[in-house]
């Protein structure tokens, strides 16, 4: 397949997922890191020079924001698996895009993308898939607007939208109304490409990847605490941006999937390499720690800039949690699978403060509840928590589950049909491509074998 093309036109391919004959063994190694690619293609594209970057995640939303840029003018070319070039134009630089620019399933790729064009004085028409296209952009665009960006959109901002960039933007100070690492970052590419300083404060620290990625190219920025735990992130606007070599480390929220499938499979052992270790990125560990997951951490070490290791992971008891919501944007993606290694645990598992999990690729919190409800799980919504309650036994399982365009609730699933006393069928396994290429294959190699229905 071309590396700028996504197969939506091809048919639901159904997966199922049974309890496999043996513990799970072996090492694997997940895909790059997915919001790490986005923004090393993105500021390979800003910056002058030639950026290659490894290990980038050749994932459909990755792909999806390539193709955007190479619509706009960036040189941006695959060398080998995982090893990309890209030539950039300068900061203000990219050109108007002769088509509507289509950016699949990604809200990364959409939100950014519409920072960096929120000082580009041209207009450009973004799309994305159904998934994409129900999801608010009110909460960029509203923003963006500030600095002098026209946008014209469906009902409730959604896409898709026209977006006029300002000729001549005003930097801004932005308080982040909801904890968004899209929108902090967003604000901070539009505040590029504008004189002056332009601040975002948040109140619950998100990831911070666009900060060290804006460090790493050469921008001049400044992170100060804020009153109250919160921290305020200053870029001072047009700095020359040069290309900067990339080193992206393996998703720790795709490693997520076969840390929990080794832990949740009885007799399991398994080593889950190259996981990025990002503070704001680490909350899943920690709380599966605190349920008694049985995770090393073995041969720490810094790649590009961000700490890496291999996990070691055994399977063992897991009791069930207290997951506090000042927690929430340090593993916002991980709450799907989190709630799958609760059901498998003894007690109550309450995860508070998951409003943004209404707004994802699909509406997660109804979604988890709704598919552990079929596989036999005692789980309830309590205004914005979830709360699983398990009896330290696998849950029954034997149900079908709609994944609704969500690679993450796809994965989760397929993940607790290992440990199910039936299998777990999901309707469409397709939605994967977007984060994790190689699950399949990948949770084939520790001995799970996903099976076509
Ligand atoms: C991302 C931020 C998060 C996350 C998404 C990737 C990013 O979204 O859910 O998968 O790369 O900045 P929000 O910022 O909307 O929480």
């Amino acid at each position: 397949m071309p590396d700028d093309q996504t197969p939506r036109d091809t048919a639901a391919s159904p997966l199922s997922a049974a309890r496999p004959k043996a513990p799970l063994t072996g090492e694997v190694m997940v895909p790059g890191d997915k919001s790490i690619s986005h923004r090393a293609l993105m500021f390979g594209a800003l910056a002058v020079g030639r950026t290659e970057i490894s290990g980038l995640l050749e994932g459909e939303d990755v792909l999806a924001t390539a193709a955007a840029l190479r619509a706009m003018g960036a040189g941006i070319e695959r060398i080998a698996a995982g090893r990309w070039r890209v030539d950039g134009v300068g900061l203000g630089g990219l050109a108007e895009p002769a088509d509507v620019i289509d950016l699949g399933n990604s809200g990364t790729a959409a939100r950014l993308l519409l920072g960096i064009l929120a000082t580009h004085p041209f207009t450009a028409f973004v799309t994305g898939d159904a998934s994409l296209r129900s999801r608010p952009m009110r909460r960029v665009t509203e923003p963006l607007s500030r600095f002098g960006a026209q946008f014209m959109s469906r009902e409730g901002g959604r896409l898709p939208l026209a977006v006029t960039g300002a000729a001549n933007p005003v930097p801004q100070t932005y308080r982040l109304p909801v904890p968004s690492a899209q929108v902090k970052s967003a604000v901070l590419l539009a505040g590029l490409n504008t004189p002056g300083t332009t601040s975002v404060i948040e109140t619950t620290p998100s990831r911070d990847h666009t900060e060290r990625m804006l460090g790493h190219f050469g921008a001049k920025l400044t992170i100060e605490p804020e009153e109250g735990g919160g921290r305020r992130v200053c870029v001072a606007g047009q700095p020359e941006l040069m290309a900067a070599p990339i080193v992206v480390p393996g998703d720790p929220s795709s490693a997520a999937f076969p840390v929990v499938a080794a832990l949740i499979v009885p007799g399991s052992e398994a080593t889950v390499a190259n996981v990025g270790l990002n503070l704001t990125r680490a909350g899943l560990l920690s709380s599966l720690r605190e349920m008694g997951a049985d995770i090393t951490l073995v041969n720490e070490r810094t790649e590009g800039g961000e700490p890496v290791a291999d996990l070691r992971v055994r399977a063992g008891a897991l009791t069930g949690a207290e997951i506090p919501p000042e927690r929430a944007p340090t593993m916002i993606d991980e709450y799907p699978i989190l709630a799958v290694a609760a059901s498998c645990a003894k007690g109550r598992t309450v995860m508070r403060g998951l409003g943004e999990l209404r707004v994802k690729e699909s509406d997660r919190l109804a979604g988890i509840a709704e598919g552990l409800q079929r596989c036999g799980v005692n789980v309830a919504i309590e205004g914005d928590d979830l709360i699983v309650e398990g009896d330290g036994r696998p849950p029954p399982g034997g149900a079908l589950i709609r994944t609704r365009l969500d690679h993450r609730m796809a994965m989760a699933f397929l993940v607790l049909g290992l440990a199910t006393k039936a299998p777990v069928r999901i309707d469409d396994a397709r939605p994967i491509a977007t984060s994790f290429p190689d699950f399949v294959p990948l949770m084939a190699r520790l001995g799970a074998h996903l099976t076509p229905v």
